[in-house]
């Protein structure tokens, strides 16, 4: 079977799960063997956990899964045989220039080099490698497990054969992969996620609203439709069809989006209005937000298997 290998944090685990989920043998590779020790028993932990309570992914039990994982300390033992690598250091880019330069030095010609960089560009951690064009961004959403979209980041001379292995890769281990055509900062999750935010913030800034019936707005309302179908559909289905709704609402929309304010600077009085309130809600402090964090991913496991349900093509 084909061998992929990855770093141990907080999104290699991830990854490692759900490519031995997918039945693909898995080398992690780390800089300390304590840090291997400590994430191999988090991934039984976390697999044991799945099992039972009927959520583990795909066709192996967890014990099928975990034979699949190995650990490895030496980088040239962890590289050798490799078909895919998927690199997770921390998000910094002279550390993974540094590991990317180690690689070019001692991969083949074969071997795809992914990172899981939230958003240092292609063009930034790749140019000038031997192996550019084997050289990939799979950029996941956290938890990769409960939430399946990679974007797909190529360097401009990224061979299209690359892209094309990387995406049907994905789609195996049963993820859901998205091309993008070119680099662009914040690729698009992020460049989404960034519109909501600001428009979030000027608008408690304002004082139109407050911090939490902001975050209502969102859960109780436009997310509710958005975790099935996108911005585009939504269009589509509120009117019949685009064109019918660009006429209804085109100068409505422009109206209401030449009334947006600036970027926000994100720091001042609205991040302490903002801080508190979230604050007063969950306290920061590691045990509340553990906590918080476990029922969001138990939130996200039950509409992974509603979507799954309701899938209807
Ligand atoms: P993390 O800090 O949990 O894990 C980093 C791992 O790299 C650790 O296992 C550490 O031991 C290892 N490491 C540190 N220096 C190293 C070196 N010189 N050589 C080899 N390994 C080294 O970080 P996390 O959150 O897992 O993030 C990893 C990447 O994934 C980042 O690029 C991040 O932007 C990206 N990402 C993170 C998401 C998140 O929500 N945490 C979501 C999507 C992408």
């Amino acid at each position: 079977a084909d061998i992929y290998f990855l770093f141990s944090g907080l999104i290699g685990r991830s990854w490692a799960m759900v490519f031995a989920a997918g039945g693909f043998k898995v080398k992690l590779y780390d800089i300390a063997q304590q840090q291997l020790t400590s994430a191999l028993e988090n991934i039984r932990k976390q697999m044991k956990e799945l099992e039972e309570s009927g959520f583990l992914k795909g066709a192996l039990s967890a014990e099928q899964q975990l034979a699949l994982i190995s650990i490895c300390t030496d980088l040239n033992a962890a590289v050798e045989g490799a078909t895919f690598i998927q690199e997770c250091t921390p998000e910094n880019l002279e550390l993974k220039k540094k590991i990317f330069g180690q690689l070019d030095l001692i991969v083949d010609d074969n071997v795809i080099l992914s990172s899981s960089t939230s958003c240092l560009l292609p063009s930034k951690l790749f140019t000038g490698l031997k192996h550019v064009k084997q050289c990939i961004v799979s950029h996941p959403v956290n938890p990769p497990y409960f939430v399946p979209l990679v974007e797909i980041v190529p360097h401009p001379e990224t061979d299209p054969s690359t892209t094309e292995r990387t995406y049907a890769l994905m789609k195996k281990i049963g993820q859901s992969p998205v091309n993008l055509n070119r680099e662009i900062e914040g690729f698009i999750l992020n460049r989404l996620q960034y519109a909501v935010i600001s428009e979030a913030w000027r608008l408690v800034g304002e004082g139109v609203i407050s911090p939490t019936d902001l975050d209502l707005v969102m859960s109780d309302g436009l997310g509710m439709r958005y975790a099935f179908i996108g911005p585009l559909e939504t269009m589509h289905l509120n009117a019949n069809g685009i064109s019918n709704y660009c006429e209804r609402y085109r100068e409505g929309m422009r109206l209401v989006l030449n009334t947006f304010g600036p970027v926000p600077e994100f720091s001042g009085e609205i991040e302490q209005k903002i801080s508190q309130a979230m604050s007063e809600k969950i306290p920061v402090v590691p045990k509340v937000l553990d906590a918080r964090r476990k029922w969001r991913d138990e939130c996200l496991t039950g509409l992974a298997k509603l979507k799954k349900q309701m899938k209807s093509d």
